[in-house]
């Protein structure tokens, strides 16, 4: 089947789920994931029971475990709706869950469940591959769609919720995701252009754009203001105009930005990465950002824990989020040079490298430092961090692979591994990218399992 088929049949599923939600008149509840993806995801929700008129509030929640399922069984609402969490938890949701409950998500489904209440709404079932071609954000946005058209103008969050769940190899979307991407386009919500990826393209003076970049990672100038001066100064790139005004990356002339993109390509593969990865297609939003800029900007309010604050941002609040982006430089920063001295405790097998930092780096920033190190500093094509939960009771393990195309899905390993661990142990997410919480003292026997898993 084509992908235009294919979100027929996802269109066609989506109507039956939209009936229940537009007949419910008490008060409804969404429950979506904090990071990038399902931040867009609640956004498209909230905007969209707004539209009806709806009696309904948002939470953001990190994962839905059981404590979190049995602290919404004890709440009055007249309906639940998960976005971007909940088609791995259905046994559990049903167990505990009485009232009509939506689950919009494109995690892999826990397919044998289902129930009268249960209103679900998954790609898998359409045929739809929900790791590559459709984000959380997506399949909401196919929700939204059927239950009012004004919903269309949120294509642009189905983009951003994708590019924040790593769905564009290569800086390219794929299927369901390229299709809503034209769409967009069509709308005037996106302009594609080509050029150089950095991020801060229209939206911060170029050298602080420089300053701020890690990717590549340029000695004296990353992370040093006046030093990303003086590396534009020398190639003859001044940063105020005529006017007196910052310059911007997309205020360069061609000739400028193609200086620039050559020393930065230069700069990129000596640190070992890919010559064509910094030059492609820069999606632009209405907002002057980046889509893979604004997916890392809400991912940071999320990891910040303040989800709300990117909720707003997709709403189309503007201004503040430098704050809350310095903290989580600095955080992300501090974590990745203590994994860095970590190193000789890393356990390195043939087929994974695990860095048990249990006690000392964050569950929210274990899965980005991991994803950091396995640019430059780890040889294994996967790598599991454990990072410490407040409380002391659980570890965070976060898993990530270099190229989602080996093989192993990472979301299914990390689900059977934490189901084997038991004592409330749970885990999933995609082939790619995978996380579980564990009980404290339990991150060697994870090792054991997963790397036998492997
Ligand atoms: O937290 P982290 O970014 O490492 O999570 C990666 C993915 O793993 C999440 O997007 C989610 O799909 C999945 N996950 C999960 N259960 C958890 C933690 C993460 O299914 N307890
Ligand atoms: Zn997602």
């Amino acid at each position: 089947m084509d992908a235009k088929r294919k979100v027929q049949a996802l269109a066609d599923m989506a109507a039956y789920v939209a009936q229940a939600i537009q007949k419910e008149k008490g008060h409804i509840k969404i429950v979506s994931h904090f990071d990038a993806d399902g931040i867009c995801a609640g956004a498209i929700i909230y905007k969209t029971l707004e539209y009806l008129c709806k009696d309904f509030e948002i939470t953001f929640i990190k994962q839905l475990g059981i404590d979190e399922i049995i602290e919404l069984s004890h709440e009055h609402n007249s309906m639940l709706i998960f976005a971007d969490i909940g088609s791995g938890q259905l046994s559990q949701i049903k167990e505990h869950i009485q009232i009509p409950v939506v689950v919009v998500d494109h995690h892999p489904p826990d397919t044998s469940c289902t129930w009268d209440n249960l209103y679900h709404l998954n790609p898998y079932h359409a045929g739809i591959d929900g790791t590559n071609e459709i984000s959380g954000a997506g399949v909401a946005y196919i929700l939204a769609r059927s239950l009012s058209t004004q919903s269309k103008k949120q294509i642009d969050l189905a983009i951003v919720g994708a590019a924040g769940d790593r769905q564009c190899p290569n800086g390219k979307f794929l299927g369901v995701n390229q299709l809503l991407l034209e769409d967009a386009e069509y709308a005037g919500v996106i302009r594609c252009e080509k050029g150089l990826k950095l991020f801060g393209r229209y939206t911060r003076p170029l050298h602080k754009a420089i300053e701020y970049c890690n990717n590549p990672f340029i000695e004296n100038v990353s992370g040093n203001e006046s030093g990303a001066v003086q590396f534009l100064s020398e190639l003859g790139i001044t940063v105020i105009d005529k006017k007196g005004n910052w310059r911007r990356l997309c205020d360069l002339t061609a000739d400028e930005e193609k200086k620039l993109s050559t020393v930065l390509v230069v700069e990129n593969v000596a640190c070992g990465g890919r010559a064509d990865e910094l030059i492609g297609t820069i999606y632009k939003l209405k907002n002057d950002y980046d889509v893979m800029e604004f997916s890392s900007v809400l991912n940071a309010c999320g990891r910040q824990e303040n989800p709300l604050f990117g909720l707003k941002m997709c709403l189309g609040a503007c201004g503040g989020v430098e704050d809350i982006l310095l903290e989580y430089r600095k955080k992300i920063a501090k974590g990745v040079s203590c994994a860095r001295n970590m190193k000789k405790s890393f356990v390195v097998t043939d087929k994974a490298t695990y860095i048990i930092a249990s006690s000392r780096i964050d569950e929210n920033i274990i899965g980005t430092v991991i994803s950091i190190l396995l640019k430059r500093d780890i040889k294994t094509d996967i790598c599991v961090g454990f990072g410490c939960v407040k409380g002391g009771k659980w570890v965070k393990v976060s898993v990530r692979s270099k190229s989602k195309a080996k093989g192993v899905n990472l979301g299914e390993v990390v689900r059977k591994v934490a189901a084997d661990i038991g004592c409330g142990a749970f885990g999933g997410g995609h082939s790619g990218a995978a996380g579980a919480k564990i009980p404290k003292g339990s991150d060697m026997r994870f090792v054991k399992l997963f790397d036998a898993f492997l």
